[in-house]
């Protein structure tokens, strides 16, 4: 494979599609501040009590996935990223009822960061992290975008140095094109020890709204777990 040109700093999915409802500007303007993962220099800090444990999860998308997870591990704090308004205001929907969106109580345990997740990573101290979650990312399948692939060699290192020796990276993808990506740059690098990919979501993995659409439409999804060593 010819060498990769760097990852671009400016992100290049999108953020926003139409205008907001009201529900969701209130959303936006009132719910997510109370939210905002705004202390990265000491992550353990920005929730409710310092947690055991630290997870990252990258594009939540609709959010079912962070959310099931903060509630089914309340020792963890999870910092979930997404930069899609729609994706943050399905995840705030899921938190808080309408009337409330200032008041409403919030998960201690998860925090929100409304920005691209790899400047977050850049700024997380090193060796913080338990686990890392890239559920289905953009694939961008042209071979002039693979630099915007977040499973990028210099991506690797960079999550690499955030994590914890013996953490987790859990990655799923529906994508045969990204599939065979994740095979041929995860196989090329000494970071992380590669699992076998899994042919069916293992237990304990929440389902996302990006599986059931793959699933839809026919499509098998594979599951990787990658071990910090
Ligand atoms: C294909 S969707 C998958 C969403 C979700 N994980 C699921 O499985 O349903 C990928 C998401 O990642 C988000 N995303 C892409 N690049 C990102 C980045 N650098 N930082 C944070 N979110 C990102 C996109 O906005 C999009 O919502």
């Amino acid at each position: 494979m010819p060498p990769l040109k760097p990852p671009p700093d400016r992100l290049y999915g999108r953020q926003r599609t139409h205008a907001l409802r009201p529900r969701q500007a209130r959303l936006l303007a009132e719910t997510l501040p109370r939210m905002r993962f705004a202390s990265p220099s000491d992550p353990w800090s920005a929730f409710a009590a310092p947690p055991a444990r630290l997870w990252l999860e990258v594009g939540f998308g609709g959010g079912e996935h962070a959310r099931t997870l903060a509630a089914n591990h309340t020792d963890v704090g999870l910092i979930a990223c997404e930069v899609f308004d729609q994706g943050l205001c399905s995840l705030l929907a899921a938190l808080v009822t309408e009337g409330a969106e200032a008041t409403g109580d919030l998960p201690g345990n998860l925090r929100i960061w409304d920005d691209d997740a790899r400047t977050l990573l850049r700024t997380l101290p090193e060796a913080c992290l338990d686990r890392l979650f890239l559920m289905f990312p953009d694939p961008w399948p042209k071979a002039r975008h693979a630099k915007r692939r977040f499973v990028h060699p210099d991506i690797v290192a960079l999550a690499a140095s955030r994590m914890k020796p013996g953490a987790e990276w859990r990655a799923a993808s529906d994508d045969p094109g990204y599939q065979a990506w994740v095979t041929e740059i995860m196989g090329a690098q000494s970071l992380f020890r590669m699992h076998p990919a899994a042919p069916s979501r293992p237990d304990g993995w929440p389902p996302t709204r990006y599986e059931a659409k793959a699933h839809a439409a026919g499509r098998t999804p594979l599951y990787w777990v990658f071990s910090r060593l």
